[in-house]
């Protein structure tokens, strides 16, 4: 049976967000929606969600210690990640041992939490547990490692730091003579690495570039309610940067069904209630797992417009311990004597209200006072919102909010939300 209590009394249902970001945000309100209290952490003041949740507290999420003393402190029922770079090893310590004899949930579980912080851990369990199929690849130490992988590999091949995200540290290596280079660009930009201060060795995972036609999230939760897939996201990357992306993707009826099957396999693996955003790279009928995050995932903004739960909410409902009910879609048989006929695919998918699509707001710049402008004309055609994530500061390039729109299919979708990103005006004083 699920209870929530009352916030701030004795009966709250207490949620520790480590994360304070616009997704974490979106994860807050949700949260406030059902009257839970909401705890929020970040290495700034006045991040997204902290402005919209209960309390907070500034400090350094990668220290273990200082992130012990405020769960001990809090005593929450649920931590939720929102962010790779946290102490994974205290939060799955805290889960074991309880905290003064109430038990404490890592969402979605601590070894989804742990394994997926290291690409290392995840491609492993991917390929070499589930046999899932991916990129080919290498773990290398040293540059010599990294030459032999990538001779192996042929060129192009990418080298990423087995601790990063959003495209940190990653190149597209085209030739033997840009080993060396990328090789440093790995070990500077790794999370931990020399350009924190550290002189030690950073692995990093040399993989085999993918000429894919399109690449995917599958939004997919685990609830009380079984396994539930969102339509499948197309999306735009820059720089290891999402900046467009769309739903439902067009895809072959068989490619979706190997891509649910991956999801469902990789997210089983893993383990506990919420939503994963599993990446794939689709070339034909061949789908390729590149990873997956155990949280709401940046693409899935676009489910703020397009599905009456959005990516957060279904996250909330799912760890919540509430169920997701979901439609049994049927699908045509592409093969067989039952060619062309629509049968239930067994796949369970979330409904969506539309084609719809979302383009980040980006801005490069240099200020703590910015403003907003030019929303009257953003917003003036039917079916378009915005979401202004509320930061603080801008240095160098950043997104700052989120376009959305819907249409009569995909294509128009994605114009209105350009349009609707293009006449957001930012200010910087
Ligand atoms: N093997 C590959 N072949 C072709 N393209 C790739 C490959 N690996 C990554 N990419 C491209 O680079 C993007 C970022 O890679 P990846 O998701 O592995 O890194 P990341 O730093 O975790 O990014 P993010 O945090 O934004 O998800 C992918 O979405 C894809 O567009
Ligand atoms: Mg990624």
């Amino acid at each position: 049976m699920v209870t929530i209590g009352t916030p701030l009394s004795e009966t709250a249902t207490k949620v520790l967000l480590c994360g304070s970001g616009e997704l974490g945000k979106e994860v807050a309100i949700e949260l406030q929606r059902l009257g839970v209290e909401v705890i929020a952490l970040d290495r700034y003041e006045n991040a997204p969600a902290m402005q919209v949740a209960h309390r907070s507290y500034v400090l350094q999420m990668t220290d273990g210690a200082a992130l012990r003393e405020i769960i001990e402190k809090e005593q929450p029922d649920f931590i939720v990640p929102e962010i790779e770079a946290i102490a994974t090893d205290t939060l799955a310590e805290l889960e074991k041992s309880g905290i003064n004899g109430k038990s404490v949930t890592v969402v979605p579980s601590a070894r989804a939490v742990q394994l997926t912080m290291n690409r290392e851990g995840i491609r492993r369990l991917a390929a070499e547990e589930l046999k899932l199929k991916t990129s080919k690849y290498f773990f290398a130490e040293t540059e010599d490692e990294v030459r032999a992988a990538a001779e192996k590999l042929g060129f192009p091949c990418l080298i990423k730091p087995i601790m990063s995200s959003s495209g940190k540290g990653q190149s597209v290596i085209k030739s033997e003579g840009q080993i060396s280079e990328a090789f440093e660009k790995s070990q500077r930009d790794a999370r931990g690495g020399g350009g924190n201060g550290s002189s030690k060795s950073m692995k990093v995972i040399v993989e085999e570039f993918i000429k894919f036609d399109y690449e995917i999230t599958l939004l997919t939760v685990q609830s009380v309610s079984g396994t539930t897939f969102c339509n499948p996201i197309g999306h735009i990357q820059i720089n290891g940067d999402y900046r467009e992306s769309w739903q439902p993707q067009k895809m072959d009826p068989a490619a979706l069904k190997r891509a649910q099957n991956i999801a469902g396999k990789i997210t089983k693996a893993l383990g506990g209630y919420g939503i994963f955003g599993v990446e794939l790279f689709v070339k034909g009928k061949t789908v390729y797992f590149n990873e997956v995050s155990p949280r709401p995932h940046d693409t899935g903004m676009v489910t703020l417009i397009s599905q009456d739960l959005s990516e957060f909410a279904l996250h909330v409902r799912a760890f919540l311990g509430l169920p997701i009910p979901a439609e049994n879609v049927k699908e045509k048989e592409t093969k067989g004597k039952n060619k062309g006929k629509k049968a239930k695919s067994g796949f369970k998918v979330v409904k969506q209200t539309g084609p719809a699509a979302s383009k980040a707001i980006f801005r490069e710049g240099t200020s703590k006072k910015i403003s907003y402008s030019g929303l009257e004309k953003a917003l003036e055609e039917k079916d378009t919102q915005i979401r202004l994530f509320g930061k603080p500061e801008i240095k160098g390039e950043r997104r700052l909010g989120v376009a959305l729109a819907k249409g009569k299919n995909v294509k128009e979708a994605r114009k209105k939300a350009e349009k609707v990103e293009k006449r957001v005006a930012v200010n910087f004083y």
